[in-house]
């Protein structure tokens, strides 16, 4: 407790100062400090923000980053030796995908013992030098909590399978077969099949939202919220800045288990239909906050699924539980379907535009924050993802660059993403490391799709695209690793890669270092809010980002014609960064991206 006894200490003394100095910042745990009033989206200024919302975020899949060892597999030495690398990038929280010990089913989703690091990643002294080496560049490390389950192989679990009356009986969901043996309900697990799974020693089933081999735990009970608490209390006297809640909005279970409107042939139902933010979710989430949170400078960033723009206010900002949430909205905006990969759906830029909007205003209105981001370990890249079919890759990359850059909240960036990385397209399932890539792939074959709809399917979203080596070099493996890698570096890499790209006035990798030098020098950036203009443009992404610092004028063309607008709003303005090297003010040419500044008079 050390740790966050002299974080309160420094918060104490920086608030006696500030009242002695007689100046007044704002501070958005502050409750007197926040107004949740529809006019709240008053113009900020630069010192009214906490660290984390003026940094750039920057995921890294641990073990698809940098191999130290030569074992093929990516691991925190390999990170603390990159780190000049994320700072370049203006990189000042670095989230690791989850390196406790686990058995793998899941890449490390699947968590046997919170307290220690996977051997395969190294140890705690290399985890206690990351966060040393990441503190001296001022980056944080935010750790990934797995809380709505752990691994099938965890202590606790292998216990509460023994009986229904030992001390951990009660720590995960069990429930009795139906009359005749089958499950308990009908709902299936977001990765395919049957949510439950029968022991036989208890003779009953337990229920995994995801693989048989995440069996989840039992918020209700008391013992497992402060177990649960103990770990992430554990990490903060470790030093870390932040946590993602995974696949948080599952852990509260309905108070009685119902078979659901079948949603596939098979006759089961998604059990996200059934879970997904149940009432009564958030005094988990409040008590949470209480006992990790609160007199500490850490940040929480939930995942998700299941909260849209109007269930925001409950969930981040003065009163919410997280500081930021990961929303599903535009990932989804293609699959209406999650689990069938097949059936896409067709979307137009003011669809995409709408739900972003959606959620900068609520968050805006209600003083929360949004976590900006196109990608991450479990979507598509998002040049292959957002953008028309036979975009030209560089231009793409850094048009999506300067919408994940330019917008109101904190910009989550995805290993590879600031090279511009695409999707991979292997050709056999085979070929394929994600078991829910398999079993979406399993799910469509047994729908009666072919081998070619199934593997199209998988080409577009296959969380393997994700999940490739980081491209460092264009040496062997892109220098990635001295052994084999886990999984195939992509064939690109001689191009796409940290040292060409470096060179490269250019690159994609040029581009995002631009942006995020621009976001401290045009402090609008970080601190203004955010008006959307041209709405029905089916071709631009155009909005106005305003402080007391300036007023940013950005207008992205994210479609292959050319553009035009009103030049009218950038009448007064000029060019502070732009993709081409000249800009006509009123057209943009195919994916161009521009920033202009109004100028002062
Ligand atoms: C989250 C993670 C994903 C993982 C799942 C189960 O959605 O982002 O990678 O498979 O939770 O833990
Ligand atoms: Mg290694």
């Amino acid at each position: 407790m050390k740790f966050r006894r002299i974080i309160a200490l420094i918060a104490l003394l920086m608030t006696c100062a500030l009242l002695l100095g007689g100046c007044v910042v704002a501070h958005r745990q502050d409750s007197s400090a926040v107004s949740s009033t529809e006019d709240a989206q008053t113009v900020r200024s630069d010192d009214s923000l906490i660290w984390w919302q003026k940094t750039i975020a920057y995921e890294i899949y641990v073990k698809s980053f940098k191999d130290s060892d030569g074992d093929g597999i990516g691991d925190l030495n390999g990170i603390t030796s990159e780190l000049d690398h994320l700072k370049s990038l203006g990189v000042g929280a670095v989230w690791l995908t989850p390196c406790y010990v686990s058995p793998q089913a899941d890449n490390g989703y699947d968590i046997a013992d919170y307290y220690n690091i996977d051997p395969t990643y190294g140890t705690m002294e290399d985890m206690e030098t990351l966060i040393a080496e990441a503190g001296k560049r001022d980056i944080r490390i935010v750790m990934d909590l797995v809380f709505n389950h752990t691994s099938n192989e965890n202590e606790w679990f292998t216990e509460s399978r023994l009986s229904a009356d030992n001390e951990k009986s009660d720590w995960y969901i069990w429930a009795d077969p139906k009359e005749d043996g089958s499950p308990p309900t009908n709902w299936r697990s977001i990765f395919g099949g049957s949510a439950w799974e029968f022991d036989a020693t208890r003779g009953q089933y337990y229920l995994h939202t995801f693989l048989p081999e995440q069996p989840d735990l039992n918020w209700e009970n008391p013992e497992v919220r402060q177990a649960l608490n103990d770990v992430a209390n554990f990490w903060v006297d470790k030093g870390v800045g932040g946590f993602r809640m995974d696949a948080i909005t599952y852990i509260k279970k309905p108070a009685e288990f119902l078979d659901g409107t079948p949603d596939s042939s098979n006759g089961t139902v998604s059990i996200h239909t059934m879970t997904a933010n149940t009432d009564g979710i958030l005094d988990y989430l409040h008590a949470f906050k209480s006992a990790v949170q609160d007199g500490t400078d850490i940040f929480t960033v939930g995942e998700a699924n299941g909260v849209s723009a109007e269930d925001l206010p409950d969930w981040v900002g003065a009163d919410g539980v997280f500081d930021m949430v990961f929303e599903f909205g535009h990932v989804k905006i293609d699959l209406p379907d999650e689990m069938n990969w097949c059936e896409t759906r067709e979307w137009t830029l003011p669809d995409f535009k709408a739900l972003f909007t959606a959620s900068q205003e609520t968050t805006a209105r209600t003083n929360g924050w949004y976590p900006m981001f196109l990608e991450n370990h479990d979507q598509p890249r998002s040049i292959d993802h957002f953008l028309p079919a036979g975009a030209d890759r560089v231009a793409g990359g850094k048009a999506l660059a300067a919408l994940v850059l330019t917008m109101r909240g904190t910009p989550f960036l995805m290993e590879g993403e600031e090279l511009g990385f695409v999707n991979v397209s292997w050709p056999s399932i085979d070929d394929y490391n994600d078991v829910s890539t398999k079993n979406h792939y399993q799910y469509a074959i047994d729908e009666g799709y072919s081998e070619e709809e199934a593997m199209a399917g998988v080409h577009r979203f296959a969380r393997d695209s994700a999940r490739t080596p980081m491209q460092w070099d264009s040496s062997s493996q892109a220098g990635f690793t001295a052994g084999t890698p886990w999984l195939p570096v992509y064939e690109d890499y001689a191009v796409y890669n940290v040292a060409s790209e470096t060179e490269d006035p250019d690159s994609v990798l040029n581009w995002y270092i631009a942006l995020a030098n621009l976001r401290q020098e045009h402090t609008e950036l970080m601190t203004g809010d955010y008006e959307e203009i041209f709405h029905d443009n089916e071709q631009i992404f155009a909005y106005i980002r305003e402080s007391e610092a300036g007023k940013a004028i950005i207008l992205i063309n994210l479609s292959t014609a050319a553009a035009s607008y009103d030049p009218a709003c950038v009448e007064n303005a000029e060019l502070i960064l732009g993709t081409n090297d000249k800009n006509e003010k009123g057209s943009l040419a195919p994916l161009e991206a521009v920033i202009y500044e109004e100028t002062k008079n």
